[in-house]
């Protein structure tokens, strides 16, 4: 078997978190060629996944200004990855999911007609507003993809009614490999574990944890007012503790912390590092969230979410009931948080462990697919049992 050269290429937080297993998959495999580029397109919330899973890039395209514009920003990676892929030359470019960095990305490769493989393909919710870019970017990429890589027999079967012209094999989500990854490091390390818990001194056992990420497009405006009045209803709660690491976009900043900044109940934070946010996860009694990646990951860890949207690509935890849609709604927020506090049987329900997601073998599936090796796809134990 001939060896292969694959650019692996990334730019935001989620995209790094998933892709760090990926890369290490890669670089571990002798049939591989590893090359690493990243946009950019975060840079702090970058800089701190490439630390601590050790990554180094190979080419950094260094797009992020300050409150981006999507057509900047898009213009910028387009024009700064054609340059490394001329010159990488790869078999394969590896793009991840439904950002600027992977649509453009996967642009440029399919203009310089190179294959494009794209990871956490086939998410879907059919509608182009929400979320906005992402539902654009998720099947831009899909259309010029030679490989997708669909995380769930869900995801595949979207991909199926398309009628796209690349090969689909379903891997299971690789944020399970690196959630996986990471438990399994804060449980054989205890005094790295430690560590990560003396960073939080102020967190009191008496009190119960929410612990909140927000930063759709969609809601920037009205719906991050309602999402930080609904919080705000809920700090005069004395039997509760809001932890809350505010993303880096202005547009987020610039509601959450003047309103929210003062209140006892209420801790503001920056965004913190994938251990530190793992560990957060699992100390907490619920998850409050519009995030992609925290809706697949809650599940595996048994912790109940509540997501501030209407509607979900990632319908499998909701289905099974350990997911519920809340949207940005300050009413619906405050009583969904509040019944699953106040109503043990309401929250046992969402408590429980599942695995719709992946099971931390994601990775080698998408390198044994490249290659050309046989493998066994992911299925889900209620999908093998029928
Ligand atoms: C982006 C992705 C979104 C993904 C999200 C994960 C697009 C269009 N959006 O949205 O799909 O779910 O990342 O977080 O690709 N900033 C910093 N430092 C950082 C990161 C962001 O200062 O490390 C600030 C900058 O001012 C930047 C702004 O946030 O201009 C917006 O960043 P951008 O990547 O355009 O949008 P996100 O909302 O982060
Ligand atoms: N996350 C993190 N630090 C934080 C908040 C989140 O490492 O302070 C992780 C989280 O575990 C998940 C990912 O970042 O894996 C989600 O990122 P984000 O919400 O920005 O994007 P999305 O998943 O919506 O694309």
């Amino acid at each position: 078997m001939s060896r292969i050269k694959v650019l692996t290429i990334f730019g935001t937080r989620p995209e790094a978190i998933k892709m760090a297993p990926l890369v290490c998959a890669l670089q571990a495999d002798p049939q591989v060629e590893s090359v690493v580029c990243v946009t950019g397109q975060h840079r702090e919330m970058l800089d701190q996944v490439m630390q601590l899973f050790a990554l180094r890039a190979d080419f950094d395209l260094e797009v992020m200004v300050p409150d981006q514009t999507l057509n900047g920003l898009f213009a910028r990676v387009i024009d700064r990855i054609d340059g490394v892929i001329a010159q990488v030359r790869p078999d394969f470019v590896l793009v991840h999911g439904d950002t600027s960095s992977a649509s453009a990305c996967a642009l440029a490769a399919f203009h310089r007609r190179i294959r494009v493989g794209h990871v956490e393909a086939g998410l879907r919710t059919g509608d182009l507003e929400r979320p906005f870019p992402e539902e654009m970017n998720r099947r831009v990429v899909d259309v010029v993809s030679d490989f997708m890589f669909a995380p769930t027999q869900t995801s595949r079967h979207n991909l199926l009614t398309e009628n796209l012209s690349g090969k689909i094999v379903v891997t299971g989500n690789t944020v399970i490999d690196a959630l996986a990854m990471t438990t399994e490091r804060l449980k054989t390390d205890p005094a790295l574990a430690d560590q990560v818990k003396a960073r939080y001194p102020w967190i009191d056992a008496q009190r119960k944890v929410l612990l909140v990420t927000g930063h759709r497009r969609e809601s920037f405006g009205e719906g991050f007012v309602n999402i930080s009045d609904a919080l705000a209803d809920l700090a005069e709660r004395p039997d509760l503790q809001i932890i809350y690491p505010v993303h880096l976009n202005p547009q987020v900043r610039g509601i959450v912390m003047p309103r929210l900044g003062d209140l006892p109940n209420v801790h503001l934070i920056d965004p913190v590092d994938y251990l530190d946010f793992v560990w957060l996860m699992q100390r907490a009694d619920l998850i409050l969230t519009d995030s992609g990646g925290v809706q697949e990951e809650a599940p595996y860890l048994g912790k109940p979410v509540l997501v501030m949207r209407d509607v979900t690509e990632r319908p499998e935890a909701v289905q099974a009931g350990t997911v519920a849609l809340v949207g940005a709604d300050r009413r619906r927020i405050h009583q969904a948080v509040a019944r699953l506090l106040d109503d043990e049987s309401s929250a046992a329900g969402f408590q429980r462990r599942i695995n719709p997601y992946g099971d931390g073998r994601a990775c080698g599936r998408i390198v044994s697919a490249l290659l050309g090796r046989t493998f066994e796809e992911f299925s889900t134990a209620a999908e093998r049992a029928v």
